[in-house]
């Protein structure tokens, strides 16, 4: 049956109009971006996960406002092209440092040579993440996730924070997520051997960047070191990596093909991190785009912040480290 010429139109109506629905629900789920045009001139950023998505986005917006920035990769030859690409587009001084999360010998080394070509650290941005991966170990045995997530990042800020104090006042910015909502601690088996679940390991790991956060805020009371943690929203980048040998192959696909539509791009996904790593209104705070946003009760519970500094500190050897 041939179509009427009436119905022809509401057809192409209908499309135009999920187009445009769907166009406009992209724009409005992009977030806002941070407008203000602050300066950072003269100050150090040392950034970890530099390489690419959120991190590699805030890195060149920092550069731009005048910061010397530094970049911590696991694989140099991605850090020096990222670097590169930044220098080129800001002509602004960068370096690169070689570091993998998931050993704390090399967090240990790479902090040490950090420590000593820079003295003043003024923004610590601890941006790099693994999401969703297999069952994998870390050098040291830990769960990837807690142990890159957390545990790599808990040692990294401890061995700079004298060089952050020596810079005050600085920050301290811990990329979490709002996975953290749907994160328990587990403390019986922090790395999940009973039951492993990608999901399940990730939303623990960001649940301890809010708690670390918690009592790192309280351990540096008085020094003009503030800390904040970051939902950066759901951003476009490499995250999903792991889905399908994790998940499975359908979701993999699905998360890159409704993330190219739906997701932020990387430029506002590092929105919220530049405002907290810049703004000068703010203390200390936990924030999604651009605002003050309270975290889920379950990371405000102060014993738990307690009790993972402790277990943390015993686990990297820093029980002894005075603060
Ligand atoms: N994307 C989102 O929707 C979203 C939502 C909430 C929170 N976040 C958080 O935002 C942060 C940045 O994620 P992203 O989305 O930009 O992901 P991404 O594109 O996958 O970037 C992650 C970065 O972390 C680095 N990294 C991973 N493991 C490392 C290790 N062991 N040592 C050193 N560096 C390591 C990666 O280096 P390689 O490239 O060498 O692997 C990469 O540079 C993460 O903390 C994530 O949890 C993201
Ligand atoms: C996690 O694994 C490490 C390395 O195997 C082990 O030393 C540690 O006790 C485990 N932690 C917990 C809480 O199970
Ligand atoms: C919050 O923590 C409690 C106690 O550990 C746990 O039972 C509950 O499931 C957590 N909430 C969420 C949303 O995971
Ligand atoms: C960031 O997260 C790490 C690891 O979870 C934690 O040790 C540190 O105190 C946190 N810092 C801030 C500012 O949130």
């Amino acid at each position: 049956m041939p179509f009427k010429e009436w119905q022809i139109e509401i057809y192409v109506f209908i499309g135009i109009a999920s187009v445009g629905g769907v166009v406009l629900l992209r724009l409005w789920l992009q977030g806002p971006s941070y407008k203000k045009k602050t300066r950072l001139d003269g100050k150090v950023v040392v950034i970890t996960g530099a390489n690419t998505g959120i991190g590699k986005e805030t890195a060149l917006d920092l550069a731009k406002r005048g910061a010397r920035v530094i970049l911590i990769c696991r694989d140099l030859t991605k850090g020096k092209k990222a670097a590169d690409e930044i220098f080129l587009s800001t002509n602004s001084d960068v370096g690169v440092y070689h570091m993998d999360l998931a050993s704390f010998d090399s967090i240990r080394r790479t902090s040490e040579a950090l420590k000593q070509q820079e003295p003043q650290i003024h923004i610590l941005i601890n941006n790099a993440g693994v999401m969703m991966c297999p069952e994998w170990r870390t050098t040291d045995g830990y769960e990837l996730q807690f142990g890159t997530n957390h545990l790599g990042h808990f040692l990294f800020t401890l061995l700079l924070l004298d060089n952050l104090k020596a810079a005050a006042p600085s920050r301290i910015i811990n990329l979490s997520s709002i996975a953290h909502t749907q994160g328990r601690m587990h403390w019986e088996d922090l790395n999940l051997t009973e039951n492993y679940d990608p999901k399940e390991a990730y939303c623990q790991s960001k649940l301890a960047n809010i708690l670390f956060t918690k009592k790192l805020a309280k351990v540096l009371e008085g020094t003009r070191v503030t800390t904040y943690a970051v939902h950066p929203g759901v951003v476009q980048t490499e995250l999903g990596r792991h889905l399908e040998q994790s998940v499975n192959r359908f979701i993999h696909w699905a998360f890159h093909f409704f993330g190219k539509i739906f997701f932020k791009t990387v430029r506002k996904g590092a929105q919220t991190t530049i405002y907290c790593a810049v703004d000068e209104s703010l203390t200390q705070e936990t924030g999604h785009d651009c605002k003050r946003k309270e975290p889920h009760n379950n990371a405000s519970n102060e014993y738990d912040a307690e009790k993972l500094w402790e277990i943390s500190a015993k686990i990297v050897s820093m029980d002894q480290f005075s603060l």
